[in-house]
């Protein structure tokens, strides 16, 4: 029975609340199979990389901006291949990866993604765009979804969604705010446990399906 820790990456690109709850997860018990090994964000000075370095996690920025998508996934393969990640999570990370880097590691990617897929997503939808859409339209119930992700942007299983009640008078902000608190942060940290014990189950040789341990 291998008893080590999955090793996590988590990539960002500003805020990092969602890599807070990452952080204060673990801290707290709920990731009990995963190890957060490093962080990366895309964009330098994100707040992301100081609540990293804050909590002891290793962490840096691999700028995407200036330089084509190869060139960047390339860095991004190798330092995830030097720190032996075995799970990538997308939390708050706003760059679409290829759909060649995608296939490289099959059901070893997740995101979190704010609104109930397949409502509001896809491209273009990402950050408070997506809360003014579901305002938009006018929908009462709204949450978010933590997903596998494969080529299609937001197309990949889900793993764990929680809806959050639209108020009056709401804004895209007050919304994005409500949905963080009362959905992402919670099943952001618990849908990567759950993979965590997927991962390790499939180390020592028992496949088994997502949906069956939930
Ligand atoms: C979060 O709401 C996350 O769901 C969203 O960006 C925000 C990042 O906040 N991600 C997407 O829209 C991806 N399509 P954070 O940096 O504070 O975690």
């Amino acid at each position: 029975m291998l008893k080590d820790p999955i090793r996590i990456a988590v990539l960002c690109s500003g805020g990092g609340t969602n890599l807070q709850a990452l952080i204060d997860a673990k801290k707290a018990g709920v990731i009990k199979d995963g190890k957060l090994s490093l962080v990366i964000s895309n964009k330098a000075g994100a707040r992301a990389l100081s609540r990293a370095a804050e909590a002891g996690i290793d962490a840096m920025c691999i700028p995407s901006a200036g330089t084509t998508t190869e060139a960047f996934e390339k860095k991004l393969c190798d330092v995830l291949d030097e720190y032996k990640i075995e799970l990538i999570v997308l939390a708050g990370f706003l760059k679409v990866l290829s759909a060649d880097f995608v296939r490289r590691y099959p059901d070893r990617i997740i995101n979190v993604h704010p609104s109930l897929i397949p409502s509001f997503c896809g491209d273009g939808f990402y950050g408070l765009k997506v809360h003014e859409a579901a305002l938009n339209y006018g929908v009462k119930v709204t949450g978010a979804t933590v997903h596998f992700v494969n080529e299609i942007t937001d197309g990949g299983k889900i793993i764990l969604q929680k809806s959050v009640a639209v108020r009056k008078d709401e804004t895209p902000e007050s919304l994005q705010a409500h949905v963080m608190k009362n959905a992402e942060w919670i099943i952001l940290p618990r849908a990567t446990q759950l993979v965590c014990r997927m991962i390790k189950s499939e180390k020592n040789g028992k496949k088994i399906d997502i949906s069956d341990i939930q």
